[in-house]
């Protein structure tokens, strides 16, 4: 959607204003309104980091911030232990917050559960005991494949009383890329859901579980599956090594399990997400440096206190959930509120009415939810009573300024700051944002670096480019909540983040987002997108490999190229490019059977809106495929230069085909 667009019904006033300041109200209360705090992390740089580790329980101080003795491995508070569950739920309990509520979930068909934090605390325990029934042991990876429902955050947490790492694998993923990602992680449990509901209608992903599962090589010690469909569900016989949930937790009522001290750097989590390459990348998470980094950000850009309720509409099997939902709010004792469905269900209003009814004070969100929103028009928050919001947010992909405004216009009444936030999987959590309390905002552009962050914009040699022109984003110095190695590939770490901008004889190590950006005169950020193959469909991150290897697999397919095509509502759609072997014709049955192979190799957020078929690709004379053309092309842009092209003739021929 470009900003000339006049739908949205945006107040004409709002359409030229270029800047917005917080409200005075909002900075006279908020968590961080002294902007001194930029200085005070640079000139304490890396001690100042303490400010978001003393936000957490240490079991053993840690006595060093940085250990950079090894770079780019960097180690964060690396002789402090602790443990993610004691300090996201015990010591809540500990200190008189026990009857506050942690999660409040509400399911698609209005039903609510309520977890106090004493619930949390005794669904964690008794859950940590029956998984170390199960035999898992500190340091095994378990795979967590399940929908929006409490059982997946207390699964984790009880995963993290243990130290037994979790991988929460999205529940929208499918079998193929579930037993991918068991298998790359070496994981012998699984922890899964009989179904979930989706727009009024029962879903079963056990099955989708268990022909996964069949693809796991080194097999499985136990599953254990949680009960969401009751008397919907769709009567699979639990085999051998699965357990229902609910027996477990009869099994261990009332059982404890002491935390386990970690150590800082002992992996918390492994998240797998899309590269360049075919393979999903497995980021390591650690205990201390994340959850002090995702504590810290809750508390000074989601500006949360305890006494809120707090609500994410992120998925929990995305990192923006993982840290946004569970780790950041949870740590900081706050109330976060789950939901299970869709924004449209029943009505264009529910995410509204779910603010008015849990009276919300912070809602974080993704800007293709709040370019439908836009789209089905304001009629829908106006039956609501949204003034318990304080403060607005956003994450995943680039918002323009128009759906900002009507954001802040229609959901924040103009009394809400907006806090735009870049950061990925692999930073753990907010990078690049204005502090709410301390920064005017500028809509479209995500702000400056956080205090203590070096993020730059550069020029292809790593020189800083002037204000206003388009470079790269870099990260020039390590942050707590970084990835610590991809699991089992550090050569691939390397290659992947560093290589590009670092110079390790001269012990210069820059991280390298994959993000073009542009860099105004006040140092404000604003991020262009991918500069690598990886597409962003509805802030969700695809390799276009991972797309291309799923479509060569599907018979009669010879060649293919994916590519991120403009989308009104989803930001980026896949457009794929498909050649056939000799004897298969491009029609309605072949296009079909892409769509399949797509959704059974990855899922259906990777379905192509368009399948173009094509006896060529556009190549150059050293063979390599022209993607920027395929791009113009699906954006039906202007073409820029062919003549490098080895068969120029077929671009006129493609053109044609794309609807
Ligand atoms: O391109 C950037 C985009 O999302 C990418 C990271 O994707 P993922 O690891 O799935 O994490 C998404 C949630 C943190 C980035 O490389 N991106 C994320 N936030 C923004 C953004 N692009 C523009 N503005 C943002 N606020």
């Amino acid at each position: 959607m470009t900003d000339t667009d006049d739908d949205g019904d945006l107040e004409a006033r709002l359409v030229e204003q270029e800047s917005f300041e917080p409200a005075e109200e909002f900075v006279s209360q908020a968590n961080v309104s002294d902007e001194a705090i930029y200085e005070e992390f640079e000139e304490n740089w890396p001690h100042s980091w303490t400010r978001a580790a003393d936000l957490l329980d240490w079991e053993r101080e840690y006595s060093e911030v940085l250990d950079d003795s090894n770079e780019p491995f960097y180690e964060w508070f690396p002789d402090g232990t602790l443990n993610a569950s004691y300090n996201c739920v015990d010591r809540h309990v500990e200190n008189g917050d026990k009857n506050r509520v942690a999660i409040k979930w509400e399911g698609e068909h209005g039903e609510t559960r309520t977890y106090t934090y004493q619930d949390l605390y005794r669904e964690v325990n008794e859950f940590a005991a029956a998984l170390r029934d199960l035999g898992v042991e500190e340091d095994d990876v378990v795979t967590l494949y399940m929908p929006m429902v409490p059982e997946l955050p207390i699964a984790m947490l009880a995963c993290a009383r243990i130290g037994a790492p979790h991988s929460v694998v999205f529940a929208g993923f499918s079998a193929d890329a579930l037993a991918t990602r068991m298998n790359s992680a070496d994981s012998r449990y699984l922890v899964t859901c009989d179904g979930y509901y989706r727009r009024g209608d029962a879903l079963d992903h056990l099955q989708k579980a268990n022909e996964g599962l069949a693809g796991v090589d080194h097999g499985v010690d136990a599953t254990v599956v949680a009960d969401r469909l009751g008397d919907d569900g769709f009567g699979h016989d639990l085999k051998g090594n699965q357990h229902a949930w609910d027996d477990l937790m009869d099994d261990h009522q009332g059982d404890r399990v002491d935390p386990v001290e970690r150590n800082a750097e002992d992996m918390l989590f492994l998240m797998y997400t899309s590269g360049t390459t075919g393979q999903p990348k497995g980021v390591k998470h650690t205990t201390g440096g994340y959850l002090a980094y995702t504590a810290w950000t809750s508390h000074a850009v989601l500006d949360l206190e305890p006494e809120d309720t707090y609500w994410c509409s992120a998925d929990i099997g995305w990192i923006t959930g993982h840290s946004y939902i569970v780790y950041g709010p949870l740590a900081l004792g706050t109330t976060t509120v789950m939901y299970e469905g869709t924004p449209d269900f029943p009505e264009r209003d529910r995410l509204w009415e779910i603010i008015e009814k849990y009276a919300v004070d912070v809602f974080y969100t993704a800007p293709t939810a709040i370019r439908a929103f836009m789209k089905w028009g304001s009629q829908f928050p106006e039956r609501h009573d949204l003034s318990s919001l304080r403060l607005l947010g956003t994450v995943g992909e680039p918002i323009n300024p128009r759906a900002w405004k009507w954001y802040y216009q229609h959901i924040g009444n103009e009394e809400c700051p907006i806090v735009d936030t870049w950061w990925q999987t692999e930073t753990g959590g907010m990078m690049v944002t204005t502090l709410p309390g301390v920064c005017t905002m500028k809509p479209g552009s995500a702000g400056p670096p956080l205090p203590g962050i070096d993020a730059r914009v550069v020029d292809t040699s790593g020189d800083e480019v002037d204000a206003g022109r388009a470079g790269y984003l870099t990260v020039e110095k390590p942050w707590p909540g970084m990835l610590r190695t991809l699991y089992n590939n550090d050569e691939r770490f390397i290659e992947e983040y560093w290589a590009e901008y670092s110079d390790p004889d001269a012990d210069e190590w820059v991280y390298f987002p994959e993000d073009g950006a542009k860099i105004d005169e006040d140092g404000y950020i604003t991020i262009l997108g991918r500069v690598d193959d990886v597409i962003n469909v509805s802030g969700h991150r695809l390799g276009t490999m991972e797309i291309e290897s799923a479509i060569v697999g599907v018979e009669g397919v010879a060649e293919a190229a994916v590519v991120g095509g403009e989308h009104e509502v989803k930001g980026e759609a896949v457009y794929a490019y498909a050649i056939l072997e000799d004897g298969y014709d491009g029609d309605d049955e072949m296009r079909d059977r892409i769509v399949a192979g797509v959704e059974d190799a990855i899922g259906p957020i990777a379905r192509p809106q368009q399948v173009i078929f094509t006896p060529e690709l556009p190549k150059t004379r050293s063979g390599k495929i022209m993607r920027r053309l395929l791009e113009e092309i699906a954006n039906e842009e202007e073409l820029g230069d062919t003549t490098t092209l080895r068969n120029p003739e077929i671009v006129e021929e493609i053109q044609n085909k794309v609807e």
